[in-house]
């Protein structure tokens, strides 16, 4: 059982603004503890199984945020975007408040499952090839997909930035122009630019799967969910 933590603490850890502003939120009546209404930002509340309400919002209490989100074209993963709006844009503003971190980017046009998490741990984790997770992409090309490409892609192909070549761990034809590829590495731009080097090209690109956690078929695009420990254990697992 974690420590009881004051309300104020509680409520500055998952995003809700400054200490001083969180103390004011609870003099507003506008934060309720496990349903009932808060009147102290001082007292000290049990972190396990908490349900906030602030604002008129629930909110389940994560001492370290652990997030799918499944990522509509046209948004860039970044704070700093440049040409288009940020991923950001689209989560509740605790999440950018606490300092939540796309784990891993996609590219702009690129769709599917983006984890987002303030646990510097867990993003080296999941991005190093080191624990070699897999990545799966579904890629749609222009060009039909051959046994020769797929052969090229699993025995390895040289991008023009680094000698050493990226493989494929998987590849599965889904029909005449698309293929589900796993990946362990995270390089830049790194399925297009292994399909451009296999003689082919990326018409539409969506990540479907990390380790053994699939995008969850409910999740609809711009919406996101918590990840629990049974999700988090299914996102370390290995896959072939
Ligand atoms: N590889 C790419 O080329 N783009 C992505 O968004 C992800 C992997």
């Amino acid at each position: 059982m974690a420590k009881p933590i004051s309300l104020e603490k509680i409520l500055f850890s998952q995003g809700f603004g400054t200490r001083r502003y969180c103390a004011d939120l609870v003099y507003a009546d506008l934060v309720k503890v496990n349903g009932v209404l808060a009147d102290d930002p001082e007292e000290r509340i049990a972190t396990d199984g908490l349900m906030l309400n602030v604002e008129g919002k629930d909110w389940e209490y994560h001492e370290k945020a652990y997030i799918a989100f499944n990522k509509p074209p046209n948004y860039e993963c970044s704070h700093k975007t440049t040409h288009h709006p940020s991923v950001y844009s689209l989560l509740p503003s605790p999440f950018v408040e606490r300092g939540l971190q796309c784990v891993g980017r996609l590219d702009y046009d690129t769709t599917g499952l983006l984890l987002i998490s303030d646990d510097g741990q867990f993003i080296h984790k999941m991005t190093t090839p080191k624990k070699n997770i897999g990545k799966v992409y579904r890629i749609t090309t222009p060009d039909p997909i051959t046994e020769k490409q797929m052969d090229h892609l699993i025995k390895g192909v040289v991008l023009d930035d680094d000698p050493k070549p990226c493989f494929a761990t998987a590849c599965e034809k889904l029909s005449e122009n698309s293929l589900a590829m796993t990946i362990v590495e995270g390089r830049y731009h790194q399925v297009k630019r292994m399909m451009a080097a296999v003689g082919n090209h990326v018409e539409h690109l969506h990540r479907s799967q990390i380790g053994a956690y699939c995008m969850p078929a409910d999740l609809a695009q711009g919406e996101w969910r918590w990840l629990y420990p049974n999700d988090l254990k299914q996102l370390s697992q290995s896959i072939q």
